[in-house]
């Protein structure tokens, strides 16, 4: 069997990071790895405060935590303790409580572990903050994904709308400001392009241009 390839894909909330992912996953049949979920199902499960517990109440709890990938393109699903992750997860609120136990080191290290694992046997889109720069820095290929705050503000409100989450715009562009100011200046594994990633900024781009422009960067490599 050939070696897994890893396909990386950052950048901050809202560019459309997941929407993007799973298409690739479709497209080039491998799994997609929302690292994203890890985050806000490690959060959730944790609980509200738990980024203010004691080293070794949080190492504890981390030690109850399992994370399984299955399945493959946009089918792929992740599951923690043998329970899928669901739309449950999927609001601001556990994003910034995702982002706020994602400052701690020892998570951090914990889902680092976790995450090289799944990249072990299988090959994946991997998509989050810090696939480029530290999970997965050997990935052949690795792009970075910007896009305006009012822009990624509008591109959640309509996803969340889809989910049946209605949000309010200006309160939305507050909590995106306020989480990306946070994952852009924590300590350990900021979110920053790596040295080697394409960056593309999203703008002014459709979903369909950025994906093809994906495809094309991607094949380009692998040709
Ligand atoms: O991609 P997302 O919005 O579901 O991520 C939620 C939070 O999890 C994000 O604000 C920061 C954290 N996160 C991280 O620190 N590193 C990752 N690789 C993925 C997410």
């Amino acid at each position: 069997m050939d070696a897994p390839f890893i396909i990386t894909l950052d950048g901050p909330a809202g560019v459309g990071k997941s929407t993007l992912a799973k298409r690739l996953a479709d497209r080039f049949e491998i799994a997609y790895l929302d690292t994203g979920a890890m985050f806000r199902g490690t959060a959730w499960k944790l609980g509200e405060n738990s980024w203010d517990w004691e080293a070794d109440r949080i190492a504890q709890a981390l030690k109850g935590l399992e994370f399984t990938l299955s399945g493959s393109g946009s089918g792929s699903c992740l599951s923690l303790n043998g329970v899928p992750l669901t739309d449950e997860i999927r609001t601001e609120t556990v994003g910034m409580w995702a982002s706020n136990v994602a400052k701690i080191p020892a998570v951090r290290e914990y889902q680092k572990i976790a995450q090289r694992l799944i990249g072990e046997t299988t090959s994946l889109i991997a998509e989050g903050r810090d696939m480029g720069t530290v999970i997965f820095p050997q990935a052949p290929c690795k792009f970075f994904l910007d896009a305006d705050l009012e822009e990624r503000a509008r591109r959640r409100f309509l996803q969340l709308q889809e989910m049946s989450k209605p949000a309010d715009m200006n309160e939305l562009i507050e909590q995106i400001r306020a989480r990306d100011d946070q994952d852009r200046n924590r300590k350990v594994a900021p979110l920053r392009p790596a040295e080697d990633s394409i960056i593309i900024d999203t703008s002014n781009l459709d979903i369909d241009g950025v994906f093809n422009r994906l495809v094309f960067e991607t094949e380009k490599k692998f040709n």
